[in-house]
């Protein structure tokens, strides 16, 4: 892979010489699903980016992909205000698959009739292939698939061919392969559409002549050769957060430059069980990063004293944070290893929820040491700019990141401080909270749950519950058990754990912690709720 493809994904700075390049663009309309259909095309070895439509003609003109991907969207091709075709994406003399809204748009400008159905088809649904053509090849004639419209193409446009009907949609696939045109109505990127990925597979690889180059190897060498030219022989420095963005971002640049990287690791007092120890194990001992722990408990503690207010409580720690930081980056000054460089572990999906102009990544939390940059005068290094989560877990994976690392579970920057809800984080509560989720999780893990929940956690409420142990009434805490699934925490869903295992892990709550007075399960999913009380 040349690195020139990350070097031009990045809007605003200067790209080397255009060259056609290993890459599938997929512009996008607004639909649900657009990021889907690019981490898609990723799955399949080919690199894919989202450009929105109002930019797509300059930018497909720099950057000569082998195909385009017309996403989704909500509007109807009718609708005055609706997002068009702009005629140059077809005058590329590459590949176009438009899907769904995309395929709309491509059936009308080119002649095809579109026309709002009597009944939308929602959902999973019947496909009827007639002909494989280039799309369907090695597919079932009969098979399902997802859709989400109302508006259907009536007649596809002259010269193109109809692949396969679904009960509303006579065209619920057309192609014209002389002129390097696709479309599906239905959502290929899905899950809910079994042969998706195959088809998608089909269109890279018949259609655009794609080779798939794009695998976690390839992405490390050419990270590591990008982090090399932009650091030279300058100073890196990197906050460890224990996560996996920040992890494979730090053994990244270590790979790039070994020694002249130092990462920091901030031991604030509101990790979970045993997380300092699991970091310096992977850093230090197997990967010989050089490592800077920070005990820095009582400071912060100190700092929380009497904060009740999660948002005071939020930015109490993100400065303690960043000061704790600071000191470390001058104390490296100081013994003759100036840092210029600042590590990040921003996702393509920060990028492209920020609007992906470079620079302007949204900062998630303190771990990514927001106001840092500016006032240590450091220059960021992003080398997970361009990938998704799961693309940086297989990174992680390919380079020995530890299992335990690769995949934990998101951990918010404020750590337990914001799950000590309605009251101080106090030492006691706070070491009460952890050996509690250190039952969850141990459970958890037992059942073979962890993979599968985006977060399992527990909360301690300012409350206190009445309880009867042995002859005694009691007066313990409330543990409340937290446990959600979902793609991306803007949506959730509250996990449905077996009874068993709920029950085993209250019982061992209620026996292992005195100060327990009672264990409740969190049903409430976002949204309406959030995903953290607090
Ligand atoms: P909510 O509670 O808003 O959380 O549904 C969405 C995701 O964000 C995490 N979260 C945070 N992460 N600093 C962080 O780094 C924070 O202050 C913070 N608050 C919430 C939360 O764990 C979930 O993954």
């Amino acid at each position: 892979m040349s690195s020139q493809t990350l070097e031009r994904s990045r809007p605003g700075q200067a790209g080397p010489a255009p060259a056609a390049t290993e890459e599938v663009v997929v512009v996008d309309y607004g639909g649900q699903y657009s990021q889907l259909i690019a981490r898609r095309v990723r799955e399949c070895g080919v690199f894919s980016e989202l450009i929105p439509h109002t930019e797509a003609v300059a930018a497909l003109r720099e950057r000569r992909p082998k195909g385009v991907i017309l996403s989704g969207g909500p509007a109807s091709v009718y609708a005055p205000s609706a997002p068009a075709l702009a005629p140059e994406l077809l005058s590329l003399g590459v590949p176009v698959l438009g899907v769904c809204y995309g395929m709309q748009l491509l059936a009308h400008a080119l002649g095809g009739r579109v026309e709002p159905a009597a009944q939308g088809e929602f959902g999973r649904t019947a496909l009827t292939v007639h002909e494989p053509g280039l799309l369907f090849a090695g597919t079932p004639a009969k098979q399902t698939c997802w859709m989400s419209h109302r508006d259907t193409v009536i007649s596809p446009p002259p010269g193109a061919r109809t692949l396969a009907s679904s009960p509303a949609s006579p065209v619920a696939a057309f192609e014209d392969r002389g002129r390097g045109l696709y479309g599906i109505q239905f959502h290929p990127e899905v899950a809910h559409t079994p042969y998706g990925k195959a088809i998608l597979t089909r269109f890279l690889e018949d259609a655009c002549r794609c080779e798939r180059r794009w695998t976690p190897r390839s992405i490390i060498d050419e990270q590591v050769e990008r982090i090399r030219a932009q650091v030279g022989d300058g100073g890196v420095i990197c906050g460890l957060s224990g996560g996996v963005d920040s992890s494979v971002a730090a053994l990244l640049v270590h790979r790039a430059v070994g020694d002249q990287l130092t990462c920091v690791f901030v031991d604030h007092g509101l990790l979970r069980k045993e997380e300092a120890a699991q970091v310096r194990a992977a850093f230090e001992e197997a990967f010989a990063v050089p490592l800077v722990v920070v005990a820095a408990e009582d400071r912060f503690l100190a700092r929380l004293k009497g904060v009740v207010d999660p948002e005071r409580k939020r930015k109490v720690i993100g400065e303690e944070f960043i000061r704790v930081f600071e000191e470390q980056a001058q104390a490296l000054a100081a013994s003759g290893k100036p840092a210029q460089f600042l590590v990040q572990g921003t996702l393509y999906s920060d990028v492209i929820e920020s609007g992906g102009a470079a620079g302007a990544a949204r900062i998630k939390s303190h771990h990514n040491v927001g106001g840092l940059p500016e006032r240590l005068d450091l220059e960021l290094v992003e080398p997970l700019r361009m990938l998704f989560k799961d693309e940086v877990r297989a990174l992680g994976e390919e380079l020995g990141l530890p299992e335990r690392l690769v995949w934990r579970q998101p951990f918010p920057g404020p750590g337990l401080a914001i799950r000590i809800v309605g009251g101080e984080a106090t030492k006691e509560r706070l070491e009460l909270l952890r050996e509690a989720d250190h039952i969850l999780q141990e459970e958890i893990r037992a059942a073979g749950l962890y993979r599968e929940l985006w977060q399992s956690f527990c909360v301690l409420p300012e409350v206190r519950a009445v309880g009867v142990q042995g002859d005694k009434r009691t007066y313990g805490y409330v543990i409340a058990i937290r446990a959600v699934t979902s793609d991306d925490a803007m949506t959730a869903d509250w996990a449905r754990l077996p009874y068993d295992l709920l029950e085993r892990i209250a019982s061992r709550m209620m026996g292992e912690l005195e100060e327990v007075g009672r264990v409740v399960l969190d049903i409430t999913s976002k949204p309406p709720g959030t995903i953290e009380w607090e």
